[in-house]
């Protein structure tokens, strides 16, 4: 394993009802205005939004709507958010929603204090936040980026065809409240997708270096496996409360940091959905549905020991006659099966990606990842787009 120093700021309170126990006092310790945050609406359908209006209304709190969060904030709406909470003096942000609504609202909380560009100083600058950003809290109502236990923000710039992330301990949610049966409305592509971005982030931490005996390995085995079992689950059942409960829980685990200590993760493929995003406004977990299987076929001979424990391990496949090319190539097919067995799309123009003239253009525009088993070029991420077509 590699050396590591592991912190986690973000308190979590899990399961059934956890809303109403345990958000009138965690406000006892934020002031008097708070901005709720939310997307296109989703929480005004399930009662989640009269839920936690009541609540803030109960316990004396001014609510500042901050609505309209599209899949794939931009950074457009970050400063509008910014600017509401500045013009209402806004304490603490509450959002509520799922990836897209928590990583706006971790720009939000920077650049509401922040005099600057946030997108230029911390996006593309990478520069450290050297002040408290304002607190966020969130209401996780659809599982899958992990967003609600980390500092991750992904954040697109439109005019600049630049979707990008940052992981900004700062920008850590102070509390999030995770409550499985705010999942059951979730429309089944969403969960699929969102469980697909689950199995990814494992993925991508799992397939990177060091590949010997290692802890955090071991517990991405556990969650892969738990991924795909509650996945079934939750499709034949969608109120299946322990399936929805555990998605929810590997999500977070899966971005909590936990798998990733002593670990160099490869996310070369979240880097190149992020710029198909970027050009196309793909879903992101049906974009890593497409590329997953494509990308492995390039990779999967550089880490043959780790895709032959992939194979073993998760997919339960048995060595029988076969060798150890054989057994990994075995592994990534299965994969791939599951992505066809729960209806994840397997090509590019599946996804509504028909132009394949701006391929090189968006190929050109991913970042390379130092930590994948064979070391991408533009061209070779080319060659993997025009497999995905
Ligand atoms: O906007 P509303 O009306 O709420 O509807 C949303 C949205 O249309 C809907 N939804 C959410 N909860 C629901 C619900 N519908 C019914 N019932 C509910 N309970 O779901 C749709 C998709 O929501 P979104 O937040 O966009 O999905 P997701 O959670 O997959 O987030 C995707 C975003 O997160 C980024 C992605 O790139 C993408 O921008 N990521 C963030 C990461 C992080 N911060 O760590 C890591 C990931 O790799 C990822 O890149
Ligand atoms: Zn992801």
């Amino acid at each position: 394993m590699y050396n590591f120093v592991f912190e986690n700021a973000t308190k979590v309170y899990f399961g059934k009802g956890c809303v109403k126990e345990h958000l009138p006092a965690i406000l006892a310790g934020y002031g008097d205005t708070v901005m709720l945050a939310y997307g296109g609406g989703s929480i005004k359908k399930s009662g989640v939004y009269d839920e936690i209006v009541s609540i803030l209304r109960e316990n004396g709190r001014n609510v500042v709507e901050f609505s309209g969060i599209m899949p794939n904030p931009t950074y457009a709406k970050v400063l509008e958010g910014a600017a509401l909470a500045r013009a209402n003096g806004v304490s603490l942000i509450l959002g509520a929603g799922g990836g897209s609504v928590m990583d706006c609202c971790k720009a939000v909380s920077l650049a509401a204090v922040s005099d600057e560009d946030v997108w230029e100083k911390f996006w593309m600058r990478g520069e450290p936040v050297d002040f408290a950003p304002l607190p966020l809290g969130v209401v996780v109502t659809a599982s899958g980026t992990g967003s609600e236990c980390n500092g991750g923000a992904v954040i697109t710039n439109e005019a600049l065809k630049i979707k990008s992330g940052r992981d900004y301990p700062q920008c850590n949610p102070r509390f999030a409240l995770l409550d499985p049966t705010y999942t059951y409305s979730v429309p089944k592509g969403q969960m699929i997708s969102g469980a697909f971005d689950t199995l990814s982030h494992i993925m991508e931490t799992y397939f990177g270096e060091p590949n010997g005996d290692n802890v955090s390995d071991s517990i991405s085995e556990a969650l892969m496996e738990s991924v795909v079992r509650n996945l079934r689950a939750a499709i034949k059942n969608p109120e299946d409360y322990d399936a929805r409960a555990n998605l929810m829980w590997c999500s977070t685990m899966a971005e909590n940091r936990i798998i990733k200590l002593g670990k160099k993760p490869d996310f070369e493929y979240h880097a190149m959905e992020h710029q198909l995003g970027a050009y196309t406004d793909c879903n992101h977990g049906r974009g890593l549905a497409v590329l997953h299987p494509v990308y492995y076929r390039h990779i999967y001979k550089y880490g043959l020991p780790k895709f032959v424990r992939f194979a073993q391990k998760v997919w339960g496949i048995e060595r029988g006659g076969m060798n150890d090319e054989e057994l990994a190539a075995a592994g990534v097919e299965a994969l791939a099966a599951l992505i066809r067995e729960i209806g994840l799309p397997t090509t590019l123009r599946e996804l509504g990606v028909t132009d394949r003239s701006m391929f090189k253009t968006i190929a050109d525009s991913c970042g390379i990842s130092a930590g994948s088993y064979k070391r991408m070029t533009h061209e070779e991420i080319l060659q993997i787009f025009e497999e995905c077509f």
